[in-house]
């Protein structure tokens, strides 16, 4: 990264939240995230799997803490946030990037069951943390939070129903949080809704 655009990217002293952050897209946003400079709490469904990404954030000069955690379980999400807080104090960045995906499926094969899972993966478990973590970023001044949903989520297919429709919900999700949430970041700003 060149001197301009680290200053443009610089995380220094800011806490990021990385969901499945051991592996794939997650693991190169924790590690991007601390090559700005950013401290990362990596969380992953077991420690083992995130403690190598622990040691490459922390060979950067960055802290990194691994809470073992199961996207689909809200007690799970709120010992994340407990952990994190209690480690960090503050958190200034929530990448909810855990994710399930499934083979080319048709509809009149899906169950109740794989209903239920990838709603509560894709999207309950997402919003309850994104809740969790706004509002005591609220207390500490802002944040920033990213979903990472799909482009199936806008334009879904056949056959991929599960993961289109459970990541659309967390797009439809992420424009709520945005109306309820971004008027009281911008609540002291020029760029506040409604005012030009
Ligand atoms: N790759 C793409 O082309 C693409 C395109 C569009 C959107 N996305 C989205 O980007 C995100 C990451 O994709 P990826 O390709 O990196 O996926 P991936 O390689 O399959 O990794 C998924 C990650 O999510 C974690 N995870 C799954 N279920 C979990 C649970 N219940 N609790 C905690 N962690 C859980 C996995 O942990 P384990 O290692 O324990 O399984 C893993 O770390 C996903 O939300 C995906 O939908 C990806």
């Amino acid at each position: 990264m060149t001197k301009k655009a680290r200053a443009l990217f610089d995380l220094s002293g800011k806490v990021c939240l990385v969901t499945g952050a051991n592996r794939g897209l997650g693991r190169a946003i924790a590690i991007g995230l601390a090559e700005a400079g950013g401290d990362v709490v990596l969380a992953c469904r077991t420690k083992d799997s995130g403690e190598a990404v622990a040691r490459e954030i922390e060979a950067q000069g960055c802290r990194a803490l691994v809470v073992p955690c199961d996207i689909g379980r809200w007690a799970d999400l709120e010992r994340l946030v407990n952990q994190a807080y209690e480690a960090f104090g503050h958190c200034d960045v929530l990448v909810n990037n855990a994710g399930i995906t499934h083979d080319p499926l048709p509809l009149t094969n899906v169950d109740e069951a794989m209903f239920d899972r990838f709603f509560q993966v894709n999207t309950k478990g997402p919003m309850h943390l994104a809740t969790l973590v706004a509002q005591r970023m609220a207390k500490h001044g802002g944040g920033s939070i990213v979903n990472v949903i799909t482009f199936g989520a806008i334009k879904p297919g056949g056959y991929l129903s599960m993961y289109c429709s459970s990541k659309a919900a967390m797009r439809s999700l992420s424009r709520s949080m945005a109306e309820e949430w971004a008027p009281r970041a911008f609540a002291s700003t020029r760029l506040r809704p409604g005012r030009s």
